[in-house]
């Protein structure tokens, strides 16, 4: 497995980051995560301009443009040489005083780390994984908004180690107003009557380059999608559910705290999306 990591421009074996820099003490950062498919990086214009989006909402101006990280992150791609990679772009405030005010950080950090990726095992894929409702809520929007990706994941942290203590591979949260939202580094949807329902943004959720898609998809492909506020009653009579992500795709789930999800298989819809999602890919060369 190689890792390259791209510093400012500058591709490293490893990199080290000031103590200083307030992304390491406080977590203020950017980030995303890119696929690459046949070594080519998936959907990069929509990540960037996700993580421009999550950079504004911090005040952090992102030093470079679109073309700088497309170049970089080829050129990194490059040097790692690997099949298909993970790759993950940060930046940070930068290195600043010991003082929550970012004032003092006159250069952000930026930071591109390729690495081999790491598949779920294609069990996951066959049979479902098993998810809890976690008592970790989602950071309230009026809080830390989860609209953006921000290197401040501690609430995703707790309700992971939540989730693992229950047994369960992920951690589904509720909004503090009690509507279902996602889970830790996921969206959520779920299936009822031929319905296919997910949360809406306004719920307070990441607005997914997968969950985009997999809407986009299902519509052009004559199901019916809909955006809204759920209790989490509204999963008691869903016949599938499933989570999309960029590294997981669409990942069924089959149960949810140690409840059975319709017949325990991935459903008809899950499967189908599944194979939508596998096409689009496919047709980006
Ligand atoms: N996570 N919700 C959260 C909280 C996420 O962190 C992610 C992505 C998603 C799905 O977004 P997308 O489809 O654009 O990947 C939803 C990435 C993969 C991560 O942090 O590893």
């Amino acid at each position: 497995m190689t890792t390259k990591i791209n510093f400012n421009g500058k591709i490293e074996d490893d990199a080290h980051i000031s103590v200083f820099d307030h992304g390491f003490l406080f977590g203020d950062s950017v980030y995303e995560v890119v696929l690459t498919h046949h070594s080519k990086p998936v959907f990069f214009k929509n990540h960037f301009k996700r993580l421009l989006s999550s950079a504004r909402g911090l005040s952090l101006t992102v030093p470079f443009d679109q073309d700088w990280f497309a170049r970089e992150m080829d050129k990194t791609l490059q040097a790692a040489g690997n099949e298909e990679s993970y790759i993950r772009i940060v930046v940070t405030r930068g290195v600043g005083e010991i003082d929550i005010d970012p004032s003092t950080c006159q250069n952000p950090s930026v930071l591109i780390y390729v690495t081999q990726i790491k598949k779920y095992p294609p069990e996951n894929y066959r049979n479902g994984i098993h998810i809890a409702l976690v008592s970790i809520k989602r950071n309230p929007k009026e809080a830390l908004n989860p609209g953006m990706k921000t290197g401040n994941y501690l609430n995703n942290v707790l309700a992971k180690m939540e989730a693992s203590r229950l047994g369960a591979k992920d951690a589904l949260m509720l909004s503090p107003s009690g509507y279902l939202t996602e889970c830790t580094t996921s969206n959520i949807f779920f299936v009822q009557v031929e319905r296919i329902l997910t949360p809406s943004l306004d719920c307070g959720i990441l607005s997914g380059i997968t969950r985009e898609k997999v809407i986009q998809l299902a519509r052009e492909n004559g199901l019916t999608v809909e955006e809204g506020q759920w209790p989490p009653e509204a999963l008691d009579n869903a016949s599938e559910l499933f989570l999309t992500g960029t590294i997981k795709k669409i990942m069924p789930v089959t149960q949810l705290d140690g409840r059975t999800i319709g017949d325990g298989k991935p459903g008809p819809v899950t499967q189908k999306l599944m194979r939508l999602y596998e096409d689009l890919l496919q047709s980006l060369g």
